[in-house]
């Protein structure tokens, strides 16, 4: 993999690809409900969400969205200020067959967390959601790249939500590695601007029937947006 130093996946790739090529791959290769973290019950991000009382018009931004589920039950609650974005196109096209016409309430972008270029030229956002994402990101640059990105792009008062492998999660998924984290490993990342609102565990049953503990965490921005040093 070009842009990934070390990959413990049980198939090493024949060839260098790109983590933009994998995800697409992954997409490509798998019906939605193949796809490990593949959702159809969004129940623990909608109760986190229903913690921070933000309103249906609340711009809420889904960052590597890939073809979650969680977008689909927003349209139905009428949530109209939705943004998804991925490292993958195919992944967007997907949710975008599955969504049909809804597809045009919502505003998709494809680009890199760590690196990005459309990213960080949005307007901010009231809520962020991760599932999933972050834990990829095993390399201290890209973690900071990321967060970068983060406290530059969420409101004052606004809202952090993060579901990654706990600490007793798995140490790979699609064949990549993964850096598990703790509710404290997330405060420390985040610093003193968010407050912790809540956390639980959480096991999430896979398509297979595996199961993979996650914690949940929703983060409030109490201090003024800072012009963050680039990483
Ligand atoms: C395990 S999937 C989770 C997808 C979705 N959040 C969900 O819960 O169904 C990880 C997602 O992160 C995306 N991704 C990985 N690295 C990324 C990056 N650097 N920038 C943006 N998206 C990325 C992948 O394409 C993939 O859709």
């Amino acid at each position: 993999m070009k842009n990934k130093s070390n990959n413990c996946s049980p198939n090493p790739l024949k060839e260098e690809i790109t983590l933009k090529e994998h995800w697409n791959k992954a997409y490509s290769n798998n019906n939605n409900d193949k796809l490990g973290w593949f959702e159809t019950d969004v129940t623990p991000s909608l109760n986190m969400m229903e913690k921070t009382g933000l309103s249906t018009t609340a711009r809420i931004m889904i960052v590597g969205a890939g073809s979650t589920t969680l977008i689909d039950q927003l349209l139905k609650m009428s949530y109209s200020n939705i943004l998804a974005t991925d490292i993958s196109e195919i992944s967007l096209i997907k949710l975008k067959e599955r969504l049909g016409k809804e597809c045009n309430k919502i505003e998709l972008i494809v680009d890199d967390l760590t690196n990005p270029v459309v990213l960080n030229r949005v307007d901010p956002v009231h809520l962020w959601i991760d599932r999933a994402v972050l834990h990829f990101f095993t390399e201290e640059k890209e973690q900071n790249r990321y967060f970068t990105l983060l406290k530059q792009s969420v409101k004052q008062n606004g809202f952090v939500l993060f579901a990654e492998f706990n600490l007793e999660g798995a140490s790979s998924c699609s064949g990549l590695p993964v850096k598990r984290y703790s509710k404290e490993m997330l405060i420390e990342k985040l610093g003193s601007d968010f407050r912790l609102v809540d956390s639980f565990n959480h096991i999430y049953t896979m398509p297979s029937g595996n199961k993979r503990p996650y914690i949940y965490a929703l983060f409030k921005r109490e201090a003024e947006l800072t012009t963050m040093p680039s990483a």
